[in-house]
């Protein structure tokens, strides 16, 4: 496949996936120490120097935003952890009013930041939380933070945001609240998706449990007929709908990896590293090219270079890997 040379070619991978969607993580630390994203004592920190700059972050997306990026997402670890964060969003949302900007985060610092964001124009926020009592909270995080998450959750709604609830289920540890969460749809404007674990918590794969898709709706059956809901622009989501209920379910295989086949995403780490799969390694340092001073056009085709390389799913990515275990998911960015 040819490259673009200093054009704005979209890209596209060997599949014919046209890759519109960049999820930039902005920091490897957090707040939190969730069960299935990190090790009690946390992972190792890197040094700032070693992060990509917000000037380079502003860089790399404009890159993309000229190569057909239409989404970015905003990760980390917690990016709210990272200072500076909001200035860079309202910099990102100037330059680039069209752009869709998401972010993930697990909210213990949000609510001070809520309205920057909306005043910036950003409308939508995903926010983890993967219990809905203080003592449930602290068990999977470590942490005591439920009344901060909880109450930004709130004030969230109340000013209009769209809110996506992720709650990653662990067995034995938070199933017995699958239920409580689709209730919250009842009287709540948000969308609670329930998400398969994946073996990303920085600890032995062989220690993965997996809470499969098909278990989740066994449990939500118990008192909720789901209807499918068609009409919702679903990303890696299988979206429902309960009778009467103004907010939304939604089911994440994502360690069955059923939506591979329309994968339209690019991940970089807080580090500047590319990967083409969730599942996969590293495949680019984009930061090496920024600092040896490459100029754009050549960075656009050493991604496109690297997607003309993608694996056809996540299974075949895992498959090749030649590190076989897998990092914190808080480098990785989700
Ligand atoms: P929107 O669709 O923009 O709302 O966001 P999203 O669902 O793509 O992003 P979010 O950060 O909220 O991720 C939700 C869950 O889906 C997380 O557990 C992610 O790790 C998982 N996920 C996101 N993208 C992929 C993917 O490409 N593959 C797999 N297997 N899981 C993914
Ligand atoms: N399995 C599934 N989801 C995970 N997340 C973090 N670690 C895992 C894991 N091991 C989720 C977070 C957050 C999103 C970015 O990914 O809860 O919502
Ligand atoms: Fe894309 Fe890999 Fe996720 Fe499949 S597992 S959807 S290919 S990132």
């Amino acid at each position: 496949m040819s490259t673009p040379e200093n054009s704005s070619e979209i890209f596209i991978d060997n599949y014919g996936r046209r890759m519109n969607y960049l999820r930039l993580a902005v920091t490897d630390r957090c707040n939190l120490r969730c069960r299935y994203c990190m090790p009690e004592e946390g992972v190792p920190h890197v040094p700032k120097e070693n992060l990509l700059s917000w000037e380079e972050n502003l860089r790399l997306s404009g890159i993309m935003i000229n190569h057909g990026v239409t989404k970015i997402r905003i990760t980390g670890g917690e990016p709210f952890v990272r200072k500076g964060l909001t200035g860079f969003l309202e910099q990102l949302k100037a330059r680039y009013p069209d752009l869709n900007i998401g972010i993930t985060t697990n909210a213990v610092l949000l609510e001070r930041h809520l309205e920057r964001l909306k005043s910036a124009g950003i409308t939508s926020l995903n926010i983890s939380l993967d219990s809905l009592s203080p003592e449930g909270f602290y068990t999977i995080t470590r942490r005591d933070n439920f009344h901060d998450t909880w109450d930004a959750i709130q004030q969230a709604i109340n000013m209009g945001f769209d809110i996506k609830i992720n709650m990653v289920i662990q067995a034995g540890l938070n199933d017995h609240e699958i239920l409580d969460f689709a209730d919250l749809t009842e009287t709540l404007p948000i969308n609670v998706r329930y998400i398969e674990p994946m073996p990303f918590s920085g600890d032995l794969y062989e220690d993965h449990q997996s809470f499969s898709f098909k278990e989740i709706k066994k449990e939500l059956a118990k008192k909720y007929v789901l209807i499918p809901d068609g009409t919702a622009k679903s990303g890696v989501a299988n979206q429902f709908k309960i009778e009467g209920h103004p907010g939304k379910i939604g089911i994440i295989n994502a360690y069955s990896r059923t939506f591979c086949a329309t994968c339209s995403r690019m991940r970089v780490s807080a580090l500047g590293q590319m990967r083409t799969c969730l599942y996969g390694e590293n495949v680019l340092d984009l930061r090496e090219l920024f600092r040896c001073g490459s100029p754009d056009s050549v960075i656009a085709d050493a991604i496109q270079k690297v997607l003309n390389q993608r694996f056809k799913d996540g299974f075949e990515a895992e498959n090749h890997r030649k590190e076989k275990q897998f990092e914190s998911m808080s480098a990785i960015g989700g």
